[in-house]
């Protein structure tokens, strides 16, 4: 599939041709943008990571929300027929507002994947991963208490984790022992199941399993949202006709030509 290649933006109106928007407050949203990819390949994308600001996880609710809003105020003003908030902590942040602000485009979030965690085995032992913002916010304490009754959720808010990834970090002895010492309260064999709550997260899965077993099951929101992505530009009837492969264009608010090569590269790697 031809995956690589920029197309210009002066072309873009808001018609059944118009990229998705993609946004995550870095190069995680890769991970949701590859899920995209396989739901729906022959849709243009509009990668945009804003690896400037990032980490969002750390910062002020406010100061998230500001961001994201200036950002999703340029996609759809620029043209993009829907946007897909590929980041745990802004959507907890800004989509409900955004969704206020713009009813009649398709706006799509994504959040921990913690029902298909919960319905994996009997009242299982399930960690969620997540920055602290994403933890703290009352979008995943309601989410939470859907399913507090069905499993033991045990919230592991994992700050510094992104900033492996955003530096092109997905395998290292460093990363193998930062993880080591985030699992260290826990009795690891006891652990079921893992959600992957924050979009730059399912790039470290592999060095996770080696620090939880093979048997722990991991849990990324990039499949359902892509899935609910598709659902809701089919109804706004806004799929694109053409059978031809769609085209992506990568823009980073650290435009620097690394940043660059490290989207084509967690693109193109097998995460599993
Ligand atoms: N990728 C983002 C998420 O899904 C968070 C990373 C950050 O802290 O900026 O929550």
């Amino acid at each position: 599939m031809e995956i690589f290649h920029l197309f210009d933006k002066k072309y873009i109106k808001n018609n059944n041709e118009a990229p998705i928007a993609v946004f995550d407050s870095g190069v995680g949203g890769i991970s949701v943008l590859r899920a995209l990819l396989s739901e729906m390949p022959n849709e243009n994308y509009w990668y945009y990571g804003d690896s400037a600001n990032a980490p969002y996880g750390t910062k002020s609710l406010e100061e998230v929300r500001r961001l994201t809003v200036s950002h999703v105020d340029r996609f759809i003003g620029e043209g993009a027929k829907a946007v897909v908030v590929a980041c745990n902590t802004a959507t907890s942040a800004a989509v409900r507002f955004l969704r206020q602000k713009y009813p009649s485009v398709p706006l799509i979030g994504i959040e921990p994947a913690l029902k298909p965690a919960v319905l994996s085995g009997n009242h299982p032992n399930v960690v969620v991963m997540a920055t602290p913002m994403t933890i703290r916010e009352e979008k995943f304490h309601n989410l939470m208490d859907r399913y507090i009754g069905m499993a033991h959720i045990i919230p592991l808010p994992c700050p510094g984790l992104m900033e492996y990834i955003e530096h092109g970090d997905v395998r290292s002895v460093e990363l193998e022992q930062f993880l080591e010492r985030l699992f260290e309260p826990f009795e690891k064999q006891k652990l079921d199941a893992v959600v992957l709550g924050c979009t730059h997260y399912p790039f470290v899965s592999r060095e996770l399993k080696k620090v939880l077993g093979e048997n722990v099951m991991l849990f990324e929101g990039g499949p359902g949202t892509a899935r609910e992505t598709k659902r809701r530009i089919a109804e706004a009837d806004l799929l694109r006709k053409s059978r031809e492969p769609g085209k992506i264009l990568f823009e980073n608010s650290n435009d620097s030509p690394d940043k660059q090569r490290l989207c084509r590269k967690l693109l193109g790697i097998s995460f599993s």
